[in-house]
């Protein structure tokens, strides 16, 4: 496997998709062979787990459900879509992936970080990104945004408090310090095409320094 796993997170109202799809774009003119994708989704049977995890008629699920069902959708999404991709030598670039679950569930839902970190590690089994972009935005900003953006759609975890979604964002920054290795911050509060050339940078650095393929 020798392709390059680019992983795309922060809270909600980051801009990280928007800025996904552009950096995406541009690769792709730059002859670089790109797989888009998301989490949790992607694939067909990922998707229609999405659906039932943010459904927002299911307020009663529990914290452990919601963690075991984004570890499910990972695995699939994983085998179908991220390995065979990997292995051509092409560059994946994730919406969201094992660090959403270490703060969305690991530490806003109050799981532990450790703890969801093992059940996705049996779900993984050890295919971590090679480099994760995390998109800062304060939650307050971010949620400013969501309101404004009147196409996104509205789901169960943009129903939690401002309180939840600090939380999240405490936890990233959490995450940043202990795999500052892997994780880099970028500043999502200029304008979409200064973060887009910002990321774009950061990723063309990270790639130039490994084999991916072009056409
Ligand atoms: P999205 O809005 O970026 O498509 O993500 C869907 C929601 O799922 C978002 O609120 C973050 C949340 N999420 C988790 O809580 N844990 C996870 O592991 C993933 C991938 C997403």
């Amino acid at each position: 496997m020798s392709g390059q796993f680019i992983t795309f997170e922060g809270g909600e109202g980051a801009g990280k998709s928007s800025v996904l799809q552009a950096v995406s774009c541009q690769l792709k003119q730059l002859g670089y062979q790109v797989v888009t994708t998301r989490e949790p989704g992607g694939i067909e049977i990922a998707e229609k787990i999405r659906d039932i995890i943010l459904d927002r008629a299911y307020t009663v699920m529990d914290a452990r459900t919601e963690a075991l069902l984004y570890a499910a959708a990972r695995r699939q999404h994983l085998v179908e879509r991220v390995v065979p991709a990997l292995d051509d030598d092409q560059i994946v670039l994730c919406d969201r992936f094992i660090d959403s679950s270490l703060a969305y569930q690991g530490y806003a839902r109050g799981l532990g970080i450790d703890e969801v970190y093992q059940i996705n590690q049996f779900a993984i089994s050890n295919t971590m990104p090679d480099l994760t972009l995390f998109f800062d935005i304060t939650p307050e900003e971010g949620l400013k945004r969501i309101a404004l953006n009147s196409e996104r759609e509205k789901n169960r975890l943009d129903l939690e408090e401002l309180s939840f979604h600090q939380a999240v964002y405490d936890a990233y920054m959490l995450l940043l310090d202990r795999f500052n290795d892997r994780i880099v911050a970028v500043d999502a509060s200029p304008k979409l095409e200064v973060v887009v050339e910002y990321a774009l940078d950061l990723i063309l650095k990270h790639i130039n320094n490994h084999t991916v393929k072009t056409k």
